[in-house]
């Protein structure tokens, strides 16, 4: 087929802890990371010439080689050139359903449908870990993207083990329009304020993973007891984010004292989510913040816990 239509739904990170430096720059941590249903749309045709083009509905979001989806498809003509010389360039459509700069990886998303489609468009029969292995190149989130449900992430957090599906909760997320952060800002500032708690023996980098994988939240996830999984939510970089944007604060608090499940801040934020047993009380929940915040630049969405990454629409 010419053109091929994919969901591309978000994420949210269960837990996050930043466990130390590594010697490309980034760093080591260890996740817990969960589908949401809200998606974007990717819309992606072959054009018959040597072009790439990006379209999107958001004016935020940058159509050029800046932008990870763009990148994604300059990944695949680079690595297939065959197929490339074949097929052409591609058009990419991108509708924009996920907030931007918001800690749910809206670009990483998008770029991961690329993968997924040029790869079904050029008749390239990848594999799931090979399409993985291409997306760790562009960004530590994008092959969690890819297969998506609930996993825990380690290394850059491109290294996933898959974990039973919790597609029974719903969540409320918040973001606030005008409130966008920058995650190389967020993790140089962690960097800089905690780095004396960070370990670096592999032995210990190993244990903190370990110490996740047969932990509470891990227990809690896998007999899906969504209060437990609630009191346990846990993101090193709140410590950060935080204190700089009051504001995110107060609206995690009010989910708090509205008596969720459990509510926090998902990646560098600034989104905070609120954990909810079903789609009656993510409503209501909504309705409530809405009323008492009462501020157009305030933006809520209920979606649900969703079991898969790329989608064909
Ligand atoms: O890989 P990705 O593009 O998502 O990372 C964005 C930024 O987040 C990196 O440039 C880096 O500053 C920070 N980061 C990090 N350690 C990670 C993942 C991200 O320091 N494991």
């Amino acid at each position: 087929m010419k053109s091929y239509s994919l969901i591309a739904p978000g994420k949210i990170n269960l837990y996050l802890e930043i466990i130390g430096d590594r010697a490309d720059g980034f760093h080591e941590l260890v996740m817990i990371l969960q589908t949401i249903e809200l998606a974007d749309v990717i819309d992606l045709q072959s054009n018959d010439t040597q072009d790439i083009t990006l379209h999107c509905n958001h004016p935020q979001v940058p159509v050029d080689a800046t932008n990870l989806a763009y990148r994604a498809a300059q990944l695949m003509c680079k690595t297939f050139p065959a197929a490339y010389a074949n097929y052409g360039g591609v058009d990419i459509k991108i509708t924009k359903n996920l907030p931007v700069a918001a800690g749910l990886a809206g670009g990483s998303v998008d770029a991961a449908a690329v993968l997924v489609g040029m790869d079904l468009m050029w008749n390239l029969g990848l594999t799931q870990p090979e399409l993985q292995d291409l997306a760790g190149k562009l960004g530590s989130d994008i092959p969690f993207c890819i297969s998506g449900g609930t996993a825990i992430a380690t290394g850059r957090g491109e290294k996933l083990d898959l974990i039973t599906n919790l597609d029974n909760l719903w969540v409320v997320l918040a973001k606030y329009q005008s409130i966008s952060v920058s995650t190389p800002w967020a993790y140089q500032t962690y960097r800089q304020n905690y780095r004396n708690s960070y370990v670096s023996a592999r032995e210990d980098v190993i244990s903190r993973g370990d110490r996740i994988r047969s932990g509470e939240l891990m227990n809690a996830i896998i007999k899906q007891e969504g209060h437990k999984i609630g009191e346990l939510l846990y993101n090193d970089l709140e410590k950060v984010v935080l204190p700089e944007y009051p504001k995110v604060s107060q609206l995690r608090q009010l989910f708090a004292d509205l008596g969720v499940l459990g509510t926090m801040m998902s990646g560098s934020g600034p989104t905070v989510f609120a954990l909810c047993s079903n789609e009656e009380q993510a409503t209501d929940v909504m309705s409530k913040v809405q009323h008492t915040i009462n501020d157009s630049d305030l933006e809520l969405w209920v979606t649900k816990l969703a079991s898969s990454g790329i989608q064909v629409a």
